[in-house]
């Protein structure tokens, strides 16, 4: 058995982590979708998740005496600090866990013989490509939750696994599906933007692609996300229509109409290329638009 430590247990990815790495699909999740050709068997993995209760992962001495008791074969780093507005006027909270944290995390998966994956984001990019982004792109985060991811990956060693996703959604997280479905609900109508645009992924995929990385000693820069570039507004209103609401219940806006204006600034395109992936020998990621009607489904 392979013995798993994961952080970040009890977020939206860490749920849907659990139960992969169990051998279960999660909801919204996709039974077929097996990028290395063979599910997950039931005893393949020894899992110990953990919360923000069990290890603050700021607390370097505790995270080692953790890595050094548990001494796992391979540590999956999800927890982290997600509030990106919040960032914005919260920089030391920010930087302590997904800059500190993770470099803590390195350090005794290093020190004690363990693989060490890490999840980062598109935010490392500025947006300005006006293209999709490939993992050799230069890193340029535009706000404080990206400068601390690209500070996080740059705690890592060599050897160690990134892979950075974008737009994460799972029944199980706080994410703008569930508020778009209770004012679908409510039949009170919504307004996206149609400038930000990316690769949306359900984190039920992404949890099933982790797993993948568990099984296969990969390490550098990854990016995983369902496939196809969009926009928010795009997203909202493919949602909006599968939760049954009625045309024109979407309206499009831009970023500079959003009131109050967020703290933070977005990446304007920071969808991301999963070649490297697909070259590598995995099935390709499942469609974001098939990974949201799967969503859809099981929330109803
Ligand atoms: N959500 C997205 O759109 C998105 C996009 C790109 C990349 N990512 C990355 O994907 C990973 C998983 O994200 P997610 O969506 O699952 O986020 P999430 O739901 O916010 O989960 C993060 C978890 O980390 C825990 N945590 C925060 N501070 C901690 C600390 N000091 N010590 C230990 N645990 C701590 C949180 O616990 P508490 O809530 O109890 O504090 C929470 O359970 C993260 O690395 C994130 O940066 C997310």
């Amino acid at each position: 058995m392979i013995k798993v430590l994961v952080t970040g247990a009890a977020g939206q990815v860490g749920q849907d982590l659990m139960d992969v790495l169990a051998g279960r699909t999660p909801p919204g999740g996709d039974s077929d979708f097996q990028p290395d050709g063979q599910a997950i068997g039931l005893d393949e993995f020894s899992v110990m998740g953990l919360t923000h209760h069990d290890l603050d992962i700021t607390d370097a001495q505790a995270v080692r005496r953790t890595v050094g008791m548990v001494r796992p074969d391979i540590i999956i780093h999800l927890a982290a600090y997600t509030a990106v507005d919040k960032a914005e006027s919260d920089v030391e909270a920010c930087f302590a866990v997904n800059e500190a944290g993770t470099g803590n995390l390195s350090d005794a998966a290093f020190e004690f013989g363990a693989r060490f994956i890490a999840v980062s984001t598109d935010y490392v990019y500025d947006g300005r490509k006006g293209d999709t982004y490939v993992e050799t792109d230069p890193t340029n985060p535009i706000g404080v939750y990206g400068r601390s991811k690209l500070a996080g990956e740059l705690r890592c060693r060599p050897q160690d696994t990134i892979i950075r996703t974008s737009w994460v959604m799972g029944l199980r997280g706080r994410n703008v599906l569930h508020v778009i479905a209770d004012r679908v609900a409510r039949n009170e109508p919504v307004r996206f933007v149609t400038d930000q645009v990316g690769t949306p992924t359900f984190s039920a995929d992404l949890a099933r692609a982790l797993a993948t990385f568990a099984r296969q000693p990969l390490g550098g820069i990854w990016h995983v996300a369902n496939r196809g570039t969009t926009s928010w507004y795009s997203v909202a209103e493919t949602a909006a229509r599968l939760f049954g609401a009625p045309d024109d219940f979407v309206t499009p806006i831009v970023t500079e109409e959003l009131s109050p204006a967020p703290a933070a600034t977005r990446p304007a395109r920071s969808d991301l290329s999963t070649r490297k992936w697909e070259s590598a020998g995995f099935q390709p990621m499942p469609e974001w638009t098939a990974a949201l009607s799967r969503f859809v489904a099981d929330r109803n």
